[in-house]
């Protein structure tokens, strides 16, 4: 039942690890540590991956990933090698009910795993899962707690484990990627009361959805959409390799305006259609409407130029910039503008060491 309530991380213990997230573009590595409560940014160091290694979260050569792996903590001089690790959008699932305040755990328990029996046809050994239960709102006019629940297959845990051993490296902890940057978005947001926000993680090769109430999970999906529908079109219309098209877009003051237009349009209009499914859905499962009036946008593909303008206009919502690291202090050691660059994407390894 450990995979997020025992796993929780206390900030300013000696051995606080350091966050791996490993996305289809990269490695992300960050460290934290804390300094009067307030969590410091120490380090953070982005290694690219060769395009083909990481697909839909598998690792397809691991003896490539354990070099690539040791290759960053070595190339950077890294001594910790203590990791908690972000368990890929599309690994886990998670879902949320609501229970009378007075349940005991050992019945939440029971909740959860009956639901985990019927809504996935694996054996119970085959999964690894745990819960986390947010206190009644003050708001709503029952007690019920909320129990939020992960799910994800031991087998691809596994595979991980054995990959970070190889490369000498000990997982202390996982976390689930949505419970990663609901954590991170909650440390940075200000939510109204009742409010609803939907969040965009666009990575390289797939966005992670989220709902949040006043920054608890209502809902999670990840989507086969990313940063490199953007390049495949530069590419496409160009009639150039993927790697140029990248090296292309990446400055983009090179490129021309409408290409770029004409790519945020595409993925903006495929996000928008995906986003519509899952706001119809919650909504369907609550039945109220959630009346969202934000997105957050984060990831290494918010960057892309207009997204966020052709976001704004098909959502007909406020889209914002989303920066895991407003409310971070910064080692002085660390260049602020650089970082401001990368920093949405390190938004997940950052909301793996906080707690909220
Ligand atoms: N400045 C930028 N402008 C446009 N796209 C960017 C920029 N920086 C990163 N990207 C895109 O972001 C994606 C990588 O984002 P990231 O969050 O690191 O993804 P992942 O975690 O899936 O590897 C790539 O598609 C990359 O091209
Ligand atoms: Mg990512």
């Amino acid at each position: 039942m450990s995979f997020i309530k025992k796993l929780k991380l206390n900030l300013g213990g000696k051995s606080q690890p350091l966050g791996l997230e490993i996305g289809s573009s990269a490695i992300k590595v960050v460290e934290i540590a804390e300094k009067s409560k307030i969590p410091v940014l120490q380090n953070a160091y982005i290694a690219s991956l060769p395009r083909g290694l990481v697909v839909a979260g598998v690792i397809k050569d691991e003896e490539s990933m354990v070099a690539e792996l040791k290759n960053i903590w070595e190339s950077n001089g890294i001594r910790k090698r203590e990791i908690s690790f972000a368990l890929p959008g599309n690994f886990s699932m998670i879902e949320t009910f609501s229970l009378p305040a007075d349940t005991d755990e050992e019945e939440i328990m029971a909740q959860v795993e009956k639901r985990v029996s019927t809504t996935i046809p694996l054996k119970k050994d085959e999964l690894t899962f745990g819960f986390d239960v947010y206190p009644p709102n003050p708001e709503e006019d029952n007690d019920n707690i909320q129990v939020i629940y992960a799910i994800a297959r031991k087998e691809m845990v596994r595979a991980y484990r054995n990959i970070f051993e190889a490369a000498e490296l000990t997982m202390e902890s996982v976390k689930p990627t949505p419970v990663c940057l609901a954590n991170v978005v909650s440390a940075n947001t200000v939510f109204q009361k009742g409010e609803s926000v939907l969040v965009l993680e666009i990575g390289c090769e797939s966005t992670n959805l989220l709902v949040l109430k006043e920054g608890r999970i209502l809902y999670s999906r990840n989507i086969s959409i990313g940063g490199s529908m953007v390049t495949q079109i530069i590419a496409d219309k160009l009639n150039i390799s993927f790697g140029e098209a990248e090296k292309m877009k990446l400055n983009a003051g090179e490129m021309d305006a409408h290409l770029l237009r004409d790519a945020a349009v595409a993925v903006a209009a495929k996000l928008q259609g995906e986003v519509s499914i899952s706001v119809g859905q919650v909504e369907g499962a609550m039945e109220t409407p959630l009346n969202i009036q934000r997105v957050l946008i984060t990831g290494g593909g918010s960057r892309s130029p207009f997204i966020e303008d052709e976001l704004a206009s098909l959502l007909n919502m406020k889209v914002e910039a989303f920066s895991p690291i407003k409310n971070m202090a910064l080692s002085p050691k660390l260049d602020p503008t650089l970082l401001e660059v990368i920093a949405p994407r390190i938004a997940s390894a950052i909301g793996l060491l906080l707690k909220v």
